[in-house]
């Protein structure tokens, strides 16, 4: 609320009336407010005149069949105040009398459309009605759910979302084929849909404190919650949940629970969502996920489950950052660095845009722990050197393939002398190829004993896979024996194995800096990698 709202919001709950001398409302100009004043008040009377029309229209007896197959009982209809708009096109417009001022504030706040002629007709027809009040419990709009026809109410259960929302006859509620399911009042002057939450006065009402709120999707599933004795459920008006939905959650309380269809839709929702959040963790603040089973809504859940099982369900729903971390991971390789660098690159500039604090950087945490490499010797060994079908999957750039890694091991197991020709193997430390590590490992021992034959060197790693894995590799014959030609192929497939080994950090790195995420040291090291790739491919093609 801004200040003057606050004000008034306060004096309201304590039965006060404000005084308007002094700069309180200096901005706003008494003509609007008198403007507004007349449209609250020109809502207030459609409301009762909605809610009257579902006691007294004689068809109102389709609206209420149709409310009492979902469940609903008369006091809780009557505490969101839900009506009826009846069969035709002028039934509000009669109820406003013959004013022409009346009529212009129907049309202002969306009640009456204006033909081209200039004469008006109801907005809604034939449909059970739904205020909208804002924070004070003021009615600034109405959503409108269109009757299934008489024939069909008895086999409508309109619990089951169909498929497609809109169009069909049946999606529809089976009336007018074409009718949208639902009907909202257009943004006006007092309704602004990416703002206002359908049942958060009424909750607000019967809670002293509200302990979390639950985000849904729909009105039925906000009344049929409280129905259930879920005080605590607010929808928003088919529009994704935007910040200023958040900030008014928050201002309430510190946990907000959003509750969506498990299916492709409702994941695609809730990461909206969960994008739209992040700018508003503050510490202390706390978002879960819920997401249902596929096919039902809340409405139909918790009249299947039972309130308690609801609301253990709602207990155990999703942490942000494990719907966070869980949705970029899934469609990426974790094992593979460019998978990691993936989840890198999609994460920190999210994550950049949480507010500074514990959450933010624990995330961050996370993510560097995610991103780490994290295969151990012997699960990249097993990789290494499984048989032929395995493909890997494409790597960017140039291949560090396991082949090339096997191909240098064979080699090099023939004539372990060969080591002496690998150089300085801190070359290769940037390289995050499987079995890479042994290769270094094996090296290193026979740099060290140079007379070592491959026979001894197995049976240093006794009783280890990787002695198995050298035994294979060292079962390796050349076609031709010949030591010059093995040296050569030996020393070219290692500088190749470097060259790959730089690209990926290369590759690494430069994802990094597209983010802007270079620090000085890395911007060394990115600048050094650049010069020796481009060094080597003259030395070594
Ligand atoms: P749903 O199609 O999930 O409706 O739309 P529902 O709430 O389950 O409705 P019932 O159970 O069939 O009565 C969820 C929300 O999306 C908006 C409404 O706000 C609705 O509550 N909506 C849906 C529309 O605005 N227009 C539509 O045609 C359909
Ligand atoms: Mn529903």
């Amino acid at each position: 609320m801004t200040f003057p709202e606050a004000i008034e919001e306060l004096a309201r709950q304590a039965g006060l009336d404000v005084p308007y001398e002094g700069g309180l409302r200096a901005e706003a100009d008494p003509g609007r407010q008198k403007q507004s004043q007349d449209l609250f008040a020109v809502l207030e009377r459609a409301d009762q005149f909605y809610q009257q029309q579902l006691r007294q229209h004689d068809q109102s007896q389709r609206a209420i069949d149709y409310l009492k197959q979902r469940g609903l009982s008369g006091p809780v209809a009557a505490e969101f105040g839900i009506g009826f708009a009846p069969p035709g096109w002028d039934n509000l417009i009669r109820s406003a009398g013959n004013s022409e001022a009346l009529q212009e504030q129907l049309v202002t706040t969306g009640m009456l459309i204006r033909k081209d002629d200039g004469h008006c007709y109801d907005r809604f027809r034939d449909r059970i009605m739904f205020p909208i009040r804002d924070p004070r419990g003021r009615c600034i709009g109405f959503g409108g759910r269109i009757l299934p026809d008489a024939a069909e109410a008895n086999q409508d259960n309109s619990g089951k979302k169909p498929a497609a929302a809109q169009g069909s006859a049946s999606a529809a509620g089976g009336r007018k084929p074409g009718a949208a399911k639902y009907l909202n009042s257009p943004e006006t002057p007092l309704f602004h849909k990416g703002r206002e939450l359908y049942g958060l006065f009424e909750a607000r009402r019967v809670l002293r404190d509200i302990p979390r709120l639950l985000v849904v999707e729909g009105y039925m599933d906000v009344v049929a919650l409280a129905e259930a004795g879920i005080r605590y459920a607010v929808a928003t008006l088919g529009t994704a949940t935007t910040v200023d939905h958040l900030n008014r959650l928050f201002r309430l309380c510190n946990e907000v629970v959003f509750c969506f269809d498990g299916d492709r839709a409702g994941r695609e929702a809730a990461w909206r969502a969960l994008e739209n959040a992040l700018p508003v963790m503050q510490d202390g603040r706390q978002i879960r996920f819920m997401f249902l089973p596929e096919g039902e809504d809340p409405d139909t859940q918790v009249k299947k489950t039972g309130a308690a099982r609801f609301e253990a369900d709602i207990d155990a729903a999703m942490p942000f950052s494990t719907f966070f971390f869980e949705r970029l991971k899934e469609p990426l390789n974790m094992d593979s660095l460019d998978g990691r660098a993936q989840l890198v690159s999609q994460a920190s500039p999210l994550l950049a845009k949480l507010p500074d604090g514990v959450m933010k950087q624990t995330m961050n945490e996370q993510l560097d722990r995610f991103a780490r490499r994290q295969n151990p010797v012997r699960q990249s060994l097993a990789r290494a050197f499984v048989p032929r079908r395995y493909s890997a999957p494409a790597k960017r750039g140039r291949s560090a393939t396991p082949s090339r890694v096997r191909y240098i091991f064979q080699r090099l197991l023939h004539q372990p002398a060969l080591a002496q020709q690998a150089g300085d193997l801190s070359r290769f430390s940037q390289g995050d190829v499987p079995g890479l590590d042994l290769l270094l490992e094996v090296l290193e021992i026979l740099q060290k004993h140079t007379t070592l034959r491959a026979g001894s060197l197995i049976e240093r790693f006794r009783e280890t896979d990787k002695a198995v894995h050298l035994q294979k590799l060292a079962a390796w014959q050349p076609e031709v024996d010949d030591e010059a030609s093995l040296a050569e192929e030996f020393t070219t497939a290692l500088n190749k194995l470097e060259q790959a080994c730089l690209q990926q950090r290369y590759d690494a790195l430069l994802a990094q800096s597209n983010l802007g995420q270079l620090s000085a040291t890395d911007e060394a090291e990115y600048m050094e990698l650049f010069r020796k790739l481009n060094q080597n491919k003259y030395k070594h093609s």
